[in-house]
């Protein structure tokens, strides 16, 4: 089967938009703050950002000193927004899936990814693709959904409360069997694929990569405070971010 396009469903594309369009969404308040904190100097760097969306982050990267950004989506609908809200001389936005990078002939510095490798059927292969478009020295910067996210079957992951109605854990099944999940994401059958944090990691570590740093992120008083809520973030993880290295 080809990879599946579910942001050019005009249903999802409008849902996802109204939630990120909102400003207590999960990318905010936790993903972005601690992907930041991780980016290496990109000053003179050549940057790939793979599942780029709207093209916010590629923006981010030329005011950080990028000297190119290449930002590549399946979706057309993402990167027509993308090109209207996020386009500068240094950017280059190109439709196509992020498994066929090998055919930019191009070498980069910096690859980042935001939320878009559960997307990816084949990790494996992915990784040994990422490794040779990126420079030596360079670094691979991503988040993906979190393994214990990913996992349950029927999508019907959930918070379990006390008697006073709050989160005191989370129910989540099938973990060690990896493979694709069909969930229910403003539309039926949105298609992800899970992998524990074993077949994550050492996939990356077998294509070559120096795992630099893991993080399972955790809101910041700042944003329990705009979204309280939020503090469910102790109970399980929403996102797994990883730094490595050529
Ligand atoms: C959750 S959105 C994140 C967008 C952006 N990175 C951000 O954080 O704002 C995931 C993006 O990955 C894109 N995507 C999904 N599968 C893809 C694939 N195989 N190749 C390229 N892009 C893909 C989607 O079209 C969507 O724009």
């Amino acid at each position: 089967m080809s990879t599946q396009n579910i942001f050019d469903n005009q249903t999802f594309f409008d849902g996802y938009k109204a939630l990120r369009d909102s400003d207590c969404n999960a990318n905010d308040l936790i993903e972005q703050p601690a992907m930041r904190k991780l980016l290496p100097d990109l000053s003179g760097k050549s940057v790939l950002d793979l599942g780029c969306g709207y093209g916010h982050n590629c923006i981010d990267f030329v005011k950080r000193g990028a000297v190119g950004v290449v930002g590549v989506d399946i979706s057309e609908k993402m990167l027509a927004v993308a090109k209207s809200e996020s386009a500068d001389e240094k950017i280059r936005y190109i439709n196509m899936s992020m498994t066929d990078i090998g055919n930019l002939n191009e070498k980069f510095d910096f690859i980042y990814s935001s939320l878009a490798f559960h997307y990816v059927k084949d990790f494996v292969a992915f990784s040994k693709e990422m490794y040779s478009v990126l420079n030596p020295g360079g670094y691979l910067l991503f988040s993906q959904e979190h393994p214990i996210i990913t996992a349950t079957v029927d999508g019907k992951g959930h918070f379990n409360k006390d008697e006073n109605g709050n989160r005191i854990s989370y129910t989540f099944s099938d973990y060690n069997r990896s493979g694709e999940r069909k969930v229910h994401w403003y539309v039926d059958d949105v298609i992800k694929y899970h992998r524990t944090f074993g077949d994550i990691i050492t996939a990356l570590a077998k294509a070559g990569f120096v795992i630099e740093e893991v993080c399972e992120p955790v809101p910041e008083e700042w944003a329990i405070e705009k979204l309280p809520t939020m503090a469910k973030e102790y109970i399980k993880p929403n996102f797994l971010i990883v730094k490595a290295r050529k």
